[in-house]
C-alpha cells in the first residue's frame, strides 16, 4: 500500500502493510505480528523517503473526557485524536491555555514527543501526565509531567523512551485563572485580546506564512532552531550585526534557522521538485513529484552551507524514514 496520503510531505513510497488500531490491545497484537513496525499519527513530522520494509501502525485511539475542580480543567485525550480538533473543542468550551498552539497539524499522541510549541507556548506546560504501553511487554505505564523532561522540541520520548513506547493517552490540566501569552512577534500588537482572538490571530498568521500541506506537501519546520553558546552568538554578531537571537538561559542563545537559511541564499530556491519555502525558509516543500533522495540532497546541502558560513550545525526536526526505519541525516 501507498504511504503518500499518510504523511503530509506526500512522497511516493509504499510499505508492506498499513494497520489502523483503536486500542492499546489492538496495537500490541498488530505490533507483535510485524517484523518491523513504525508508529504513525498523522505523519506531519515524518517523511517516508523510500519504500519502507515493514508495517505502518496508524494510531486511531479516540476519546476526550473532561472534569473540573474549582481551579482547573482536567482533560484526558486519546492519542489518535486530532490536535487542532482538540484545541478547537477547548476554545468552544472556554478551557483556555492552548490557543497559541492552534492549527498545528498532527495527533494528540505525538504532541508530547517533541513538546510541540508555537507563539511563545510549549505544550508540556499543560500536560499533567502521559499514558503509554511498553512495546516489549505491553505493560501500561504513566509518566508524570515532571518526568517527561520537556525542553525545546525535546522530551524523554525522543531520548530514554525513544522507540520503546506507544503513547495511548495524554492528560492535560488547564488552570481556570489563566494568563494569555502575547509576547511573540505579531501577537504583541494585539490590544487586550481575548483567548479567542489569540486563537484567531494565530490561525491567520500561520495561514499567511506556512504552506498548506494540501497544496504543497511539507512537514513544517524541517530543522530545529539551533541553540549556541552566548559567546558564539556574540562572535557571530560581530560579523553579522543584525543576526537575531533569543536568550534561552544565561549562557545559551537560540538563533532562528530561518534567518540563517535566508542569509545563505536558499529562500525560494528549488532543487528538482523540492523548494525552500519563499515566506518561511525553514520549511521545505514538495512541488508535486519530489523524490526522497532529492529531499536528502537538498537538506544536506543546506546543512553544509550553514556549517561553512556560520559554523552552526543544523539538526532536522523531522523524522526521516528509509527502507529499514528512521535514518539519521547527519
Ligand atoms: P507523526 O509524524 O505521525 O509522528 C512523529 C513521531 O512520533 C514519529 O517518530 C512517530 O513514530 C512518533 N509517534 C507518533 N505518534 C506516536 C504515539 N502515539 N506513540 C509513540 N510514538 C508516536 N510542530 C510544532 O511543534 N510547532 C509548530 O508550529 C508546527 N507547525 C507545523 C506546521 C505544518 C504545516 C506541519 C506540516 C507540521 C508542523 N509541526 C509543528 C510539526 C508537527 O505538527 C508536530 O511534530 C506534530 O506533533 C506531529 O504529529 P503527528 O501525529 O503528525 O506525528
Ligand atoms: N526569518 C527570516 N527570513 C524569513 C522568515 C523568518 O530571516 O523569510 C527570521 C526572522 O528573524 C523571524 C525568525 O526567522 O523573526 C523567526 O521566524 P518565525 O516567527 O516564523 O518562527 P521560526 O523560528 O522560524 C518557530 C517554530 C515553528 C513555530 C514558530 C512560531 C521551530 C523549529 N519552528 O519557527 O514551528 O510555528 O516558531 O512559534 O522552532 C515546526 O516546528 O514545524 C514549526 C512550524
Amino acid at each position: 500500500p501507498s504511504l503518500q496520503s499518510h504523511h503530509t510531505f506526500s512522497l511516493q513510497a509504499n510499505c508492506l502493510s498499513i494497520v489502523e488500531f483503536n486500542s492499546a490491545d489492538a496495537f500490541i497484537s498488530a505490533y507483535n505480528q510485524a517484523d518491523h513496525a513504525y508508529i504513525l499519527g498523522e505523519g506531519s513530522n515524518t517523511l517516508f523517503l523510500e519504500d519502507y520494509q515493514g508495517t505502518v501502525l496508524v494510531n486511531r485511539i479516540a476519546g476526550i473526557n473532561h472534569f473540573d475542580t474549582e481551579s482547573h480543567h482536567h482533560i484526558s485525550v486519546g492519542a489518535g485524536e486530532s490536535w487542532h480538533g482538540f484545541v478547537s473543542l477547548c476554545m468552544q468550551n472556554g478551557w483556555y491555555g492552548l490557543e497559541n498552539l492552534a492549527l498545528i497539524p498532527g495527533s494528540v499522541g505525538a504532541c508530547p514527543i517533541q513538546n510541540i510549541g508555537a507563539y511563545g507556548v510549549e505544550v508540556g506546560k499543560f500536560i499533567s501526565s502521559v499514558e503509554a504501553v511498553l512495546l516489549t511487554s505491553g505493560e501500561k505505564i504513566i509518566i508524570k509531567s515532571a518526568d517527561c523532561n520537556f525542553a525545546y522540541r525535546d522530551s524523554i520520548f525522543k531520548n530514554e523512551l525513544a522507540n520503546k513506547v506507544l503513547i495511548t493517552q495524554v492528560n492535560f490540566v488547564l488552570p481556570k485563572m489563566y494568563s494569555l501569552e502575547t509576547s511573540y512577534g505579531e501577537l504583541s500588537k494585539l490590544t487586550a485580546p481575548t483567548a479567542q482572538q489569540i486563537f484567531d490571530a494565530v490561525i491567520a498568521i500561520r495561514k499567511s506564512k506556512l504552506p498548506d500541506p494540501a497544496q504543497f506537501g511539507n512537514a513544517g519546520s524541517f530543522f530545529k532552531n539551533p541553540v549556541v553558546t552566548t559567546s558564539q552568538f556574540e562572535t557571530l554578531k560581530s560579523t553579522y550585526a543584525d543576526i537575531p537571537g533569543f536568550g534561552v538561559s544565561h549562557d545559551e542563545t537560540k538563533i532562528p534557522a530561518a534567518w540563517l537559511i535566508d542569509q545563505a541564499g536558499f529562500k525560494g530556491k528549488v532543487f528538482n521538485q523540492v523548494r525552500c519555502h519563499p515566506t518561511q525558509p525553514l520549511v521545505l516543500t514538495n512541488l508535486g513529484n519530489a523524490q526522497g533522495e532529492d529531499v536528502v540532497t537538498f537538506a544536506k546541502e543546506i546543512i553544509c552551507e550553514i556549517s561553512r558560513k556560520f559554523n552552526i550545525k543544523l539538526e532536522p526536526e523531522v523524522r526521516l524514514v528509509g527502507a529499514k526505519g528512521v535514518i539519521d541525516l547527519v
